[in-house]
């Protein structure tokens, strides 16, 4: 039997002692032995809980028993997880987590602790929620050369997005609409401003490169200017419009950023709708493969914490290795990308907007009150020059590869 943890008894702790209780012959059949919960640290008292008995305050309690092997980290935030984490990887457990926050910015150090101490730090459930996405670039995608993996990494702004374009809503109120359903939080600013996608995406870089991508040094936007109308535009253009973490590999290092872009209506990403997460990963031999599944969600990534659990359990006495090393990964410099851009105009700017951009055209939309121009090909770089003497444009996107 492995006595575990639960650092947080939210909405992901309570969902890890939930699938574990509901799925105990599974979770045995996976790691090769009975888990069970012996400890849950919260604040707050949870009476008429089935675990309720196990809920401590004091951190201590659950560092000096040695009973417990694996700690799960659903606190989020970085303090005071970043210290219990390290406390009890110090103390010989193996801790997991869903703390995209905390893993993007001291990956690399705790994952070096748990080497150090010969247990692991596993972070499945902090890209994608459900989506097995770092457990696939370490296991089946190992012996592929990825060079590009770009996704729909926030579920809160893939919903404000859908609803936008289905419905021909403003941005401010379908946030509120996704804030009264409850997939939004109060204080919205790290999905809508990018920084939950960015966290994710500077973890999926990290690994791709096997070095350490710092989410700081990420260009990133978020949603907050996308409107109606570019949701219109966008479909006259065969597209859609998407908030996609993206990194490349390229010559000069990891091109990698967080921003809205059009996405052709017939690639893979646009059809990811609502809630949901995909990514979509290309490898020199796989060419592309992607994955999808619910991005968040109690369940969906309490079933991600519990897998790593599995894979700790499975592997005992051993620290299960994890491709986020302290090398930082070099990252090109911005600017130098090639692709199309969409700009929309009130109609003011039309022609000197058309001929700034040589080779640009003008898409027609007849159920809009704007215009959409696409460029041809361009450095990004050559792209903003020519748009900083420009007056008239009112929005403007990258456009994805087909
Ligand atoms: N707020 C995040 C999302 C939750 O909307 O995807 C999971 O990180």
């Amino acid at each position: 039997m492995t006595k575990i943890a639960i650092l947080g008894y939210g909405t992901v702790g309570g969902g890890v002692a939930h699938v574990i209780d509901e799925n105990a012959d599974r979770v045995r059949a996976s790691a090769g032995d009975d888990v069970a919960v012996k400890a849950i640290l919260d604040l707050r008292d949870f009476p008429g809980d089935p675990h309720e008995s196990q809920v401590t305050h004091d951190f201590r309690t659950i560092l000096d028993d040695s009973e417990i092997r694996v700690v799960c980290e659903t606190m989020g935030g970085v303090n005071p997880a970043y210290d219990f984490t390290k406390q009890a990887l110090e103390a010989g457990k193996s801790v997991c987590t869903s703390n995209k926050e905390l893993v993007a910015k001291h990956g690399p150090e705790l994952v070096e602790l748990a080497k150090k101490h010969q247990v692991s730090y596993l972070f499945e459930a902090s890209v994608g929620g459900g989506i097995p996405i770092l457990r696939t670039l370490e296991g089946a995608l190992k012996s592929e050369k990825i060079d590009e993996i770009a996704g729909i990494l926030n579920g809160t702004t893939n919903y404000i997005l859908t609803q936008m374009e289905e419905e021909g809503a403003a941005f401010d109120d379908v946030l509120k609409k996704a804030q009264e359903l409850g997939y939004a939080e109060r204080d919205p600013s790290a999905d809508i401003e990018g920084h939950d996608a960015c966290r994710k995406i500077a973890i999926l870089g990290s690994l791709m490169t096997e070095g350490y991508v710092d989410s700081e040094k990420v260009p990133t936007e978020g949603i907050t200017k996308i409107t109606a109308e570019d949701l219109k535009l966008a479909r006259a253009c065969g597209a859609t419009v998407k908030l996609l973490g993206s990194c490349r590999q390229t010559d000069e290092g990891l091109e990698i950023m967080v921003a809205p872009f059009l996405v052709p209506t017939e690639h893979p990403l646009a059809s990811v709708r609502g809630v949901f997460n995909a990514i979509a990963v290309h490898g020199n031999m796989l060419d592309t493969s992607m994955y999808y599944g619910r991005g968040a969600g109690r369940d969906a990534t309490a079933s991600a914490v519990v897998a790593d659990v599995c894979e700790i359990v499975k592997n005992a006495g051993k620290t299960v290795p994890v491709s986020m090393t302290d090398r930082p990964s070099k990252l090109a410099p911005a600017g130098d990308t090639v692709r199309r851009f969409y700009l929309r105009t009130d109609g003011s700017g039309k022609a000197e907007i058309l001929s700034a951009f040589s080779g640009s055209t003008e898409v027609p939309c007849e159920a809009c009150d704007a215009s959409a121009i696409l460029t041809a090909p361009m450095k990004e770089s050559s792209f903003l020059n020519i748009l900083s003497g420009l007056a008239g444009v009112k929005n403007w996107m990258r456009v994805l590869d087909e």
